[in-house]
């Protein structure tokens, strides 16, 4: 079956920074992770997707900043469109463009914002009513951390116990609208390495191989629970803590991983170390580092306290540029023409 004319959507998403990181499946065919998490959906960086279907086409197409793509990226976008066409009893191929104003295939996050964005422009010009937990469930098919992307702000995902993965799902943090005084510095490394192992492979090998990962899932449910309070409270000197303990976890998790990841370079890690030297020295908890699979550093401030973190971000080589980030909003439509 195929569409008697053309449809096109699109859809705008921003990457979200996890304060307490998925990583690991429980059914890779569900996209079920082992834990909760935790993010803040950013603001300034954007993803802007554009899905044409098209009945005569033969294959997707897929560009990334104006360049087509091949290979594992399309063939990815291939696999999650399939599940649109399924859905739809209609074989129509994709135009897909894509375009991002922020760093990618280096940790930054766009595989949420991309398929948070692909998932909406590709329902909305297929002509699926969705709701946004059926959207971020479908997102979380593209990439885990995508289903966070849906929504602004404070977002949980919650990991669910049903095989079924009906009760696994990413909502926004009850009673949270936001948090305007609290900025995300994020340092851009220089020479950041392109991403080699995909995400989603290299979490299913720590499963298998760390030995502290078990650990590190008991751990995680509490530092969930105290973040939550933390953030309603808006209690940084908590929150800033506990973002650390966790990346530092998610970090060992990695390095105890055979053979083990390691996404950081000498400039990240020189960040982490400033983050620590400014926060003894002044007696508080002024920032909070952390970082996902890949070199760049988010830093956590208030504020009040950018300028100085600020002043020791300078004094570290090797930071090609810091962005000053705060909570945004999340996926949504920004133009459609569906027939
Ligand atoms: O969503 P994926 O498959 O790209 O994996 C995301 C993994 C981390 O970014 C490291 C953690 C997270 O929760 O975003």
């Amino acid at each position: 079956m195929g569409r008697k004319s053309d449809s096109v959507a699109s859809f705008e998403a921003s990457p979200n920074i996890a304060l307490v990181k998925y990583w690991g499946m429980r059914d890779v065919a569900l996209g079920l992770p082992y834990n909760s998490s935790l993010s803040l959906t950013l603001n300034r960086f954007r993803t802007q997707t554009t899905v044409r279907w098209e009945p005569e086409l033969l294959e997707d197409e897929l560009s990334i900043n104006g360049e087509a793509a091949h290979g594992s990226a399309l063939a990815s976008i291939t696999t999650f469109l399939d599940r649109i066409r399924s859905r739809t009893h209609d074989s129509s191929r994709a135009i897909v463009r894509s375009r991002n104003n922020f760093p990618i295939a280096s940790g930054l996050a766009s595989s949420a914002s991309g398929f948070a964005a692909l998932a909406g422009a590709a329902t909305l010009a297929a002509g699926l009513k969705l709701s946004v937990r059926e959207l971020s469930a479908l997102a979380r098919l593209g990439s885990g951390s995508a289903s966070r992307s849906i929504f602004g702000g404070f977002v949980e995902w919650r990991r669910g116990v049903r095989p079924d993965g009906r009760d696994c799902y990413a909502h926004p943090v009850e009673g949270v609208r936001s948090w305007s005084t609290l900025v995300d510095l994020v340092a851009i490394v220089r020479d950041a390495p392109v991403k080699s192992a995909r995400s989603a492979e290299a979490m299913q090998r720590t499963v298998a191989t760390s030995p502290y990962y078990a650990e590190r899932l008991r751990e995680v449910p509490a530092r969930i629970a105290s973040m939550r309070r933390a953030i309603h409270r808006r209690d940084s000197e908590t929150l800033f803590p506990l973002i650390m303990e966790e990346c530092d976890s998610f970090r060992r998790a990695c390095e105890t991983t055979a053979p083990s990841l390691d996404y950081l370079t000498a400039t990240s890690r020189a960040i982490l170390g400033a983050v620590h030297t400014l926060n003894a020295t002044s007696g508080r908890p002024v920032a909070a580092y952390t970082h996902d699979a890949g070199a760049h550093v988010h830093v956590f401030a208030l504020q009040n306290d950018v300028k100085l973190v600020r002043r020791s971000l300078r004094a570290v080589r090797g930071i090609d540029r810091v962005w000053a980030l705060r909570a945004g909003p999340g996926a949504h439509p920004i133009a459609a023409r569906v027939r």
